[in-house]
C-alpha cells in the first residue's frame, strides 16, 4: 500500500513537469527531494551518490551547513539592492574574489551564459578600443565541441545542431577551430580583426576532453604574442574541480580573462562572475553592461562563504588526489571488461567511454541504460552522447566515499554485461 503511493509520488512529479514544464531536458527518471553533503534523497526516500553535482556546480556539496546559515542570516538583512546603488557586500566580494584569483577587476552576473556574453561584449570593445580593430570586424576563435551556454549568441559559437539548430539568425563574429589543434589556432591568429580566443580548459559538456597537457599554456602564449585576449571559460572547470582552483593553473599560464560559474556560490544560487585585468575590465563604463541582480548582497555573501569553505576544506588538494584513485579504479574495468573503453579526465571531472551495445532481445545498451542501473543501486550520473557518462561528485566525497561508489560502479558495470 506504502509502496504504491510513495511511487504515485514520483510519477505524480514526472508527470506534472512533462505536462507542465516545456520538454528542453531529458532527464533520468529520478525526483530528488533532498541533499546533504554527497548524497540526494527521492520523494520515495531512497539514497543516492550525486555524481553529477547540478553540472559541477555543487563542489561544496549539497546544502553545506555554512552555505545555508549564511543564506538564512542574509536573507533577514538585505538580497536585492541593484547596482543603482552601492551595497554593503560588494565591494568586500570583489576584493576577496581579485585577490583569491589574482586579478584586478571582477564584473558580477549571475548565470555561467551571462558571465560568457560578458566575456565576450568585453572582448570586442577591447579589440575596438584597444587593439584598433575597424568598427564590427572584430572575431573570436571558439573550438568545435565547444559548450559555453545557451543565448543567440553562445549557440552562434556552437558546432553542436541540437544547440543550434533553426534558431537563425545567428550573431557573425566567431571562427571555428578544432580542440587541442595549436597549428590551427596559429593560422587563425594570423587575422589581425581576431580580438580573443574562448576555450574551456576542458570540455565538459562534449564529454570530459582534456587537451594535451601544453595545448592551454601553448596557447596562452601564442594569443600573448598576437595581442589577442585568451578567455578561460571556467564554469564548470574552475573553483576546485579540476584538482586546482582554476583547470587553467595546471598550464603555468594566467589567462587574461577567466569566466566562472556554478560553484561560485557551492549551488546556493546563480552567481558568476568574470574576471580580468584593468586594461580590459575598463572598457566598460557607465551604462554599457550590467544586469538587475549581478552583485547582489546575498549573492557577494554566498559567493565568499562557499570560496571559503572551498579553500578551508582543501577542496581542489581532494579533487586532485581522489580524481586519481577513481580514475585508477575505472582503469581496472576498462581493463576487464572490452565494452568499457576508456576513462579520462583530470581531478574530479571525469567521463568513461561505453560502447553502446545490443541486449539479446535487442533492445538498446547504451550509456542511458547504464545510468538507470547505476541509479538502481544508488548512485546519479548523467549520460552524454549515447555512449559517455560524466562522473563528477562533490568535492566533498571522502575517499571511503568514494570506493564504495566505484563498488558501485563496478556492480553495474557487471549487471550491464
Ligand atoms: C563551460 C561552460 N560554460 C558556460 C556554461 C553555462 O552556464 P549556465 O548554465 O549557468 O548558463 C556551462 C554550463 O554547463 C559550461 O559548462
Amino acid at each position: 500500500m506504502q509502496e504504491t503511493s510513495i511511487r504515485t509520488k514520483t510519477q505524480q512529479s514526472i508527470e506534472l513537469e512533462e505536462r507542465y514544464g516545456a520538454h528542453n531536458y531529458h532527464p533520468l527518471p529520478v525526483v530528488l527531494d533532498r541533499g546533504q553533503g554527497v548524497f540526494v534523497w527521492d520523494v520515495e526516500g531512497k539514497r543516492y551518490y550525486d555524481f553529477l553535482s547540478a553540472y559541477s556546480a555543487v563542489n561544496q556539496g549539497h546544502c553545506h551547513p555554512r552555505l545555508v546559515k549564511a543564506m538564512q542570516e542574509q536573507a533577514g538583512e538585505i538580497t536585492l539592492t541593484s547596482r543603482a546603488f552601492y551595497n554593503s557586500k560588494l565591494g568586500t566580494y570583489a576584493e576577496y574574489v581579485c585577490i583569491t584569483f589574482g586579478y584586478e577587476k571582477m564584473l558580477p552576473m549571475n548565470t555561467g551564459a551571462e558571465a560568457v556574453e560578458t566575456a565576450i561584449k568585453m572582448a570586442r570593445r577591447w579589440g575596438y578600443e584597444k587593439k584598433g580593430i575597424a568598427k564590427d570586424q572584430a572575431k573570436i576563435i571558439v573550438c568545435a565541441g565547444n559548450f559555453h551556454g545557451r543565448t543567440i549568441t553562445i549557440i552562434s559559437a556552437s558546432t553542436d545542431p541540437d544547440s543550434n539548430t533553426r534558431f537563425g539568425p545567428y550573431t557573425a563574429g566567431f571562427v571555428t577551430i578544432p580542440y587541442n589543434d595549436i597549428p590551427a589556432l596559429e593560422q587563425a591568429l594570423t587575422d589581425p580583426t581576431v580580438c580573443a580566443f574562448l576555450v574551456e580548459p576542458i570540455q565538459g559538456e562534449a564529454g570530459v576532453f582534456v587537451p594535451d597537457a601544453d595545448f592551454i599554456g601553448s596557447a596562452i602564449r601564442l594569443c600573448r604574442s598576437k595581442n589577442v585576449l585568451f578567455m578561460a571559460d571556467e564554469v564548470q572547470t574552475g573553483i576546485a574541480r579540476t584538482g586546482r582552483l582554476l583547470c587553467s593553473e595546471h598550464s603555468g599560464e594566467r589567462p587574461d580573462v577567466v569566466i566562472l560559474g556554478k560553484a561560485v556560490s557551492g549551488g546556493m544560487y546563480p552567481v558568476s562572475i568574470v574576471l580580468a585585468d584593468n586594461a580590459v575590465m575598463d572598457v566598460f563604463i557607465p551604462g554599457s553592461h550590467g544586469s538587475t541582480f549581478g552583485g547582489n548582497p546575498m549573492a557577494a555573501r554566498l559567493a565568499m562563504e562557499a570560496l571559503d569553505i572551498v579553500k578551508e576544506e582543501k577542496l581542489a588538494e581532494n579533487a586532485e588526489r581522489l580524481g586519481q584513485l577513481f580514475r585508477s579504479e575505472m582503469q581496472k574495468l576498462v581493463d576487464e571488461f572490452d565494452y568499457v573503453k576508456l576513462v579520462r579526465g583530470k581531478g574530479l571531472l571525469n567521463a568513461v567511454v561505453i560502447e553502446p551495445r545490443k541486449a539479446s532481445d535487442g533492445s538498446p545498451k547504451t550509456a542511458w541504460e547504464l545510468c538507470l542501473l547505476l541509479r538502481d543501486n544508488g548512485l546519479l550520473a548523467k549520460p552524454t552522447h549515447g555512449d559517455i557518462i560524466r562522473f563528477a561528485p562533490p568535492l566533498v566525497i571522502t575517499e571511503e566515499q568514494l570506493l564504495e561508489c566505484c563498488r558501485i560502479i563496478a556492480l553495474s558495470v557487471r549487471q550491464f554485461a
